[in-house]
């Protein structure tokens, strides 16, 4: 039966409509209209639906919304703010140096996986400011890509660990 559930996105409390076993990605791309997060397999296998919940990359599609309550969920439209956070910026930056390095490094494609995989690479980044290939070939292994963009998916994470320790 759909209530009241609030939930704390992007760092403010929405209160939305939702039965507790509602997938977390509906509530967000649904009732709260946000844009980030997409619908790819709905099975946790491609991470198109991948959002930040608590700082760790987490499936949207097969999360209940009733399992998020009392965290902090970050989606694409948060994370230059969430990585200014962390880094005690004064203000947030256009854009997290993962989004930057995707251009630079022209790796988009269609972009319908280019959600989760930011999502994912920046939360490698947070916990691995400089990983190796083989890290972030691990990381990212569960991001599927049909435009088959890897390469230059890996390039643009280590020029953003480059730009993130102030090197590039
Ligand atoms: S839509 Fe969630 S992992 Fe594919
Ligand atoms: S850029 Fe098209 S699916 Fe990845």
């Amino acid at each position: 039966m759909p209530g009241e559930l609030k939930i704390r996105v992007n760092e403010q409390v929405r209160t939305v409509s939702a039965a507790p076993d509602t997938p977390l990605l509906y509530v967000l791309a649904g009732e709260l209209e946000l844009q980030g997060p997409r619908f790819g397999c709905g099975l946790a296998q491609c991470g198109s639906c991948s959002v930040l919940v608590n700082g760790v990359e987490t499936r949207s599609c097969v999360t209940p919304v009733s399992d998020v309550q009392g965290k902090s969920i970050t989606t694409l439209e948060g994370l230059p703010a969430w990585y200014a956070a962390q880094k005690k910026l004064r203000s947030a930056p256009p854009l997290h140096p993962v989004q930057q390095a995707l251009i630079d490094e022209q790796a988009v494609q269609c972009g319908y996986c280019f959600n989760g995989m930011i999502i994912k690479a920046s939360e490698l980044l947070s916990k691995v400011p400089q990983p190796t290939e083989a890290q972030i070939r691990t990381a990212m292994n569960g991001h599927l890509c049909r435009c088959g963009t890897y390469p230059r998916v890996i390039k643009a994470i280590q020029r953003a660990s480059r730009a993130m320790a102030g090197v590039a």
